[in-house]
């Protein structure tokens, strides 16, 4: 296995480069097609990995590519899950290389160096791992149990086509499995796996007051101005403690035992060091709980955005009349993301002066999900990293959101494995995204580990 990824690894990293030229923005029209063209490339590359079937599937939004290798009925299979559609590149400025037009770089995380490009980690470069290592199993004559893959194209603006599709595929989608590389690792000397996932709430919030901009010298002091005024309303959901305060939200909440997270405090982490890379004095969130544990096991809720009155060049004296913001609650379990959507609602509308209006519409949302670490995936990614890394791998609880894995669970009775190899410091949706070539290569040798190791462990 090792061999062939080795002597093939320079059309690997070529074959990954050509799949990152495609700008497959999911959440922008314009890039339909291109996405549209990332669809056929994926399924294409399955086609040559040596699959008996594989079809791209149109759906009222973007396409969802469908492909297996049905090796023997009564062998186990594994669902693959991942997505190759991407997040806007914007801002564009900030790019030191064009994001569609991939180059290697050597960092100091990344000696051996690192591809970058808009999705070369999320999730691009990690489906395409997936692909290969198919290809390294079949033509080393040791794939052991059957594949499914399912790669769509709308993860990154809520996968809303991929419910539908499930919904009317149980059968074809049957398993016993899913195996997802779409997070990340504590280090590449420190291997891990998220064992969970949170959820996501995420609302717009619009405030109006006066009808019209206005004059802010003839009016100002004299009317609510909807900037002002969402500012304190926004500033008003934490408490001093950094506690979210509206009324009920962590009423489902589960507290962990202090064992878990003893457990949890066991993954390396060194604040310094966090402070550092992110050129920040010193930390903030909930009190009475770690960093670690702020953006993994406790819920958030965060501005995303917000905008109104001149934003312009020079000075404009205007009081506007609109204000707006977007918001997001990262959400766990078990909370609910439309119960929080709701409370939340209420409380932003119960909070707002008569001197304003204001509208609340609620987004896409996703549901927190957990693996159980002893359950026979998790054993078997876990078996895999300590063979090919050399290491027993970390259980972690990751804080991003895979929306669509909580839908799994309840329409085809699966788990996932959240088998990710990507960094934290990858920049995922951010300017100069970029995935480790040691990462890429060393999960194409993981992926057919988890496939031995799970293939026996069944039996
Ligand atoms: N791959 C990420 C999620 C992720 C990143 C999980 C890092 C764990 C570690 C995924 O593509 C993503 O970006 N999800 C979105 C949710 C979606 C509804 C836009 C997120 O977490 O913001
Ligand atoms: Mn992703
Ligand atoms: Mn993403």
């Amino acid at each position: 296995m090792k061999a062939y990824i080795q002597a093939n690894q320079d059309r690997f990293i070529a074959e990954l480069l050509d799949l990152l030229r495609i700008p497959s923005v999911s959440t922008d029209e314009k890039f339909a097609p291109d996405v549209k063209r990332a669809a056929e490339f994926v399924k294409d590359k399955l086609v040559a990995a040596g699959v008996d079937f594989a079809e791209v599937c149109p759906t009222p939004g973007h396409p969802i590519v469908y492909a297996e290798k049905i090796i023997d009925k009564n062998l186990p299979t594994v669902l693959m899950y991942g997505h190759y559609d991407v997040q806007p590149a914007d801002p564009y400025e900030l790019w030191t290389s064009p994001p569609f037009e991939p180059v290697i770089k050597k960092t100091i995380l990344h000696p051996d160096g690192a591809i970058y490009a808009r999705g070369a980690c999320d999730d691009k470069g990690q489906i395409y791992m997936h692909i290969k290592a198919l290809e390294a199993m079949l033509q080393t004559n040791s794939l052991p149990c059957n594949i499914k893959f399912m790669i769509e194209g709308e993860e990154e603006c809520g996968s809303s086509n991929l419910e539908p599709f499930i919904k009317a595929n149980k059968e074809r989608l049957k398993a016993d499995v899913i195996l997802i590389s779409d997070t990340g690792i504590i280090a590449n000397d420190c291997p891990s796996i998220e064992s969970g996932l949170r959820g996501l709430a995420y609302l717009e919030v619009e405030i109006t007051g006066p009808n019209r901009d206005l004059h802010s010298g003839v009016y100002g002091g004299g009317v609510a101005n909807p900037i002002n005024t969402l500012c304190e309303m926004i500033a008003s959901l934490k408490d001093e403690n950094g506690m979210i305060t509206i009324p009920h939200f962590y009423d489902k909440v589960q507290n962990l035992s202090l064992e878990e997270r003893a457990e949890l405090a066991k993954a390396p982490f060194v604040l310094e060091d966090y402070k550092k890379d992110l050129d920040i004095e010193e930390v903030s969130g909930e009190v009475g709980y770690t960093t670690n544990e702020r953006v993994s096991i406790r819920p958030t809720l965060d501005v995303n955005g917000i905008w109104g009155g001149y934003t312009g060049k020079g000075a404009k004296t205007v009081l506007p009349s609109k204000a707006a913001a977007k918001i997001s609650m990262r959400l766990v379990p078990d909370q609910e993301p439309e119960e929080i959507a709701e409370l939340f609602q209420k409380h932003f509308e119960s909070i707002a002066p008569k001197s304003v209006k204001v509208v609340v519409t609620p987004h896409h949302g996703g549901y927190p999900v957990v693996t159980p670490i002893n359950s026979v995936g998790f054993m078997a990614a876990s078996a895999a990293f300590e063979e090919v890394w050399g290491k027993k791998p970390i259980p972690t609880r990751g804080g991003g959101s895979i929306p669509i894995v909580a839908l799994f669970e309840k329409e085809l009775g699966l788990k996932s494995v959240l088998m990710g190899f990507g960094l934290d410091s990858d920049a995922i949706h951010s300017p100069n995204e970029h995935y480790g070539v040691f990462n890429f290569l060393k999960g194409i040798e993981t992926i057919p580990a988890f496939y031995r190791h799970y293939a026996k462990m069944m039996k």
